[in-house]
């Protein structure tokens, strides 16, 4: 006999032996079987767990090295924002839970010299408009993940922007809910596509960072349902997140994460989530709070105690918590795992390709960018301009990011990233600096003209700066806002002297662009006097290279505003911030009294003129629209043409509104679509509304109503800008949630 044949002998015996096997031997786990069910697979796992394992489940560290006394991490964690042990004995895996926002993050360099891709901020994503490249950011953090060993991304940032100061608004996504909740669930989709749990987060009304453990956010319960609520909803149908992430606020006078009412009733009642529920990292605030729809308590190391364990274990003791109830916890737990493939696809540390993941971030930033002003046609530059002063905003080094658990170490192939110290008193001083990302738009400048003289000036003093915008043929103001999680921007100002220097240089050089790298809308006193601004957000991994591109006409600006620039913060519901002055500990109301009206909805409800509406954004193109129809019926369908009328090809962002409601005017956006079109090429859009988006939240009915009668819609440029008006009638219905 050869070798071979002997193996052969061997394999055909053990072949025999498997299929003569007595019962007791066949697998050991059975939910191993990828053909059942999730929840099959969940309900498999759960009843061979016993207790103390099923609580193992039930809480989480947080997996930093500062809370065990010899400084070393939970034993198994890669080190990350969260960790929940894994149970051997069954296979089920740890989680190894990352903040993710905007790139796989590193707090305080945890996992020593691991970087990653940046992606621009949220804004800057939904400024696309671009489902696909939402799924695309999405896939790319989640393959970074996957390849650094994590298993869980505390992603999915989706809370609506009600105030253009929040100091989170740029890992957000903007203030209306059809933009923000599709381009959250692409984002979601692509995560769990590379078998990583993503949360969708902070649920819900987290509209503000100041004081944000106490602020109690009031608001009527049909229009949260058509707000920040239907946001959820929609990137929930969309992305199908394996967790939800519960916020720290109140929602009329319940915590967030004991709030039976959006927990219980809406997302896993009325929306039938059947994925887990983790707390917000310090946002638990008893044992009691499993009663009212939280099923994993995380960041427990900063709670007042670990609720989830020997508190929650006595309540189940004592009948308060009935055993179901636990089970059901773990279920929903194991569940995700085995619907997003974290058994059957683990992650394996491999190396990154990072070259490929800078495109991406570039990719985003290039249709994000939001040219607003452009007098002149100043841009795209000529290449005439020889003598070109770039200023300020550390152009010379990289673009901005904003900062908190968001904060992304980039990935830097010469390892060198500037930050500066921003500093403040406090638990959070020490690690408020502002990072770059480190992508010069300086130097992708220099390399897409040759020809020109680049000079930099820092901009730190004016009369430098006005010097050489006298002697150049054109000056490039770089003016950045910074800011991060935990607090809100006292104002809309460009901080420091930068609006002085704006104003010098424009009167030294009639030729001065303006480049914004905010994390929120600003004021710009000096609009008047500059001939362009681009709007650049923070711009990610490769930022410069975009915004040079931009600059240069080698890409056409096709961003539109995700968020209304408002002319003055006196425009806001809510000119004072609430809870400025409050002490921590103290609870306040926030009073939403603008309800479902957020952003673009409220400027058109008060007849206010915003500085830059919703949906804004000029292209070097320029775009018509034509051949309206209407269709009514049950839901609105809209049809129409664009055609690029300019002479360089460009991406138009037709945006359809509804602008009547059973003859009530109102304003909301119904659909969007981002069309590519050469010179003189048209194409037909058609758009049909999701329901949720014309009617009303009828708390009695508890559905969708949506009133019969005549509809107006427009299709527009931005909400300020109706090019074509119609209308339809709808017959009335009622949609269950
Ligand atoms: C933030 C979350 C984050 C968590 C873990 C919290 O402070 O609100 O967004 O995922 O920390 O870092």
């Amino acid at each position: 006999m050869t070798t071979k044949t002997i193996l052969m002998a061997a394999f055909g015996a053990a072949l025999l032996c498997a299929a003569a096997a007595p019962a007791s031997a066949r697998p050991a786990r059975p939910w191993t079987n990828a053909s059942l069910s999730p929840d099959a697979r969940a309900d498999l796992v759960e009843k061979r767990m016993t207790q103390d394992e099923k609580f193992t489940l039930l809480h989480g560290y947080f997996a930093m090295p500062f809370f065990s006394k010899d400084g070393s991490l939970p034993k198994g964690a890669l080190g990350s924002a969260g960790f929940v042990p894994g149970i051997p004995r069954l296979g089920i895996p740890a989680l190894q839970e990352s903040d993710a926002s905007l790139g796989v993050a590193n707090p305080m360099n945890v996992r020593k010299g691991d970087s990653a891709t940046a992606l621009p901020s949220g804004l800057a994503l939904a400024a696309t408009f671009d489902p696909g490249l939402a799924y695309d950011g999405g896939a790319m953090i989640g393959q970074e993940a996957w390849r650094k060993g994590l298993n869980v991304l505390l992603a999915g940032g989706g809370n609506l922007a009600r105030d253009p100061r929040n100091g989170r608004n740029f890992e957000y996504l903007g203030e209306d809910p059809l933009l923000a909740g599709t381009l959250d669930g692409e984002s979601i989709r692509g995560i769990q596509d590379q078998h990583v749990v993503s949360t969708m987060k902070h649920f819900v009304l987290n509209d503000q960072e100041t004081n944000r453990h106490w602020a109690n956010g009031v608001i009527d319960p049909a229009a949260l349902r058509e707000s920040d609520l239907l946001a959820f909803e929609i990137a929930n149908d969309r992305g199908h997140p394996g967790s939800v992430m519960c916020s720290y606020n109140l929602i009329n006078g319940h915590y967030a994460c004991a709030n039976k009412f959006t927990l219980d009733t809406v997302l896993k009642g009325d929306w039938g989530y059947p994925g887990w529920v983790m707390s917000d990292w310090g946002a638990v605030h008893s044992a009691n709070d499993a009663l009212e729809g939280l099923d994993q308590e995380s960041g427990q190391e900063i709670d007042k105690q670990i609720f989830f364990d020997k508190p929650l274990r006595a309540l189940v003791k004592d009948g308060t918590v009935p055993q179901a109830r636990i089970d059901n916890m773990v279920h929903r737990i194991l569940r995700s795992m085995f619907a997003v493939g974290l058994f059957d696809h683990p992650p394996v540390q491999t190396p990154v390709d990072y070259k490929a993941d800078a495109e991406v971030a570039q990719s985003v930033a290039e249709h994000g960018i939001v040219l607003l002003k452009n007098a002149d046609n100043a841009l795209p530059l000529a290449a005439g301009a020889k003598h070109v002063a770039v200023i300020g905003g550390h152009a010379d080094a990289g673009v901005l990011s904003g900062g908190g658990s968001a904060q992304v170490i980039p990935h830097a192939p010469r390892g060198m990233y500037p930050t500066v110290a921003v500093g403040g008193e406090g638990m959070m001083g020490p690690f408020s600096s502002m990072t770059f990302d480190p992508s010069s738009p300086l130097q992708a400048m220099r390399g897409l003209d040759k020809d020109a003289e680049f000079r930099f000036d820092t901009g730190r003093y004016v009369a430098a700066a006005v010097k050489l915008a006298k002697a150049s043929d054109v000056a490039i103001v770089f003016a950045t806002q910074w800011e991060m999680e935990g607090s809100d921007l006292p104002d809309l100002s460009l901080p420091g002297n930068q609006d002085a220097l704006i104003e010098a240089v424009a009167a030294a050089n009639p030729h001065t662009i303006v480049v914004l790298e905010t994390g929120n809308p600003v004021l710009m006193p000096w609009l008047d006097k500059v001939q362009a601004v681009v709007e650049a957000w923070y711009p990610g991994q490769s930022g410069g290279e975009a915004i040079a591109n931009v600059l240069y006409g080698k890409v056409n600006p096709s961003g539109h505003l995700p968020i209304t620039f408002p002319k003055s913060i006196d425009q806001n519901p809510r000119p004072d911030m609430p809870g400025i002055d409050l002490k921590p500990g103290q609870v306040f109301d926030v009073h939403y009294t603008e309800g479902a009206k957020v952003g673009y909805r409220w400027f058109a409800d008060q007849k206010l003129t915003p500085l830059f509406p919703f949906g804004f954004g000029l292209s070097y193109a320029s775009f018509s629209f034509s051949n309206l129809t209407v269709e009514g019926g049950q839901t609105l369908t809209v049809s129409f043409d664009v055609t690029n009328t300019g002479s360089v090809a460009g991406e138009a962002v037709p945006q359809v509104y509804l602008t009547s409601q059973a003859g009530k005017p109102l304003e909301r956006l119904i659909g969007f679509e981002r069309v590519s079109l050469e010179p003189g090429q048209s194409q037909h859009v058609s758009v049909s509304a999701d329901p949720r988006l014309i009617a009303n939240f009828d708390t009695t009915a508890k559905g969708w109503r949506v009133d019969a009668g005549e509809y107006g819609v427009a299709v527009s440029r931005s909400a300020n800008d109706p090019v074509l008006t119609g209308s339809a009638a709808l017959t009335g219905e009622m949609v269950q949630p």
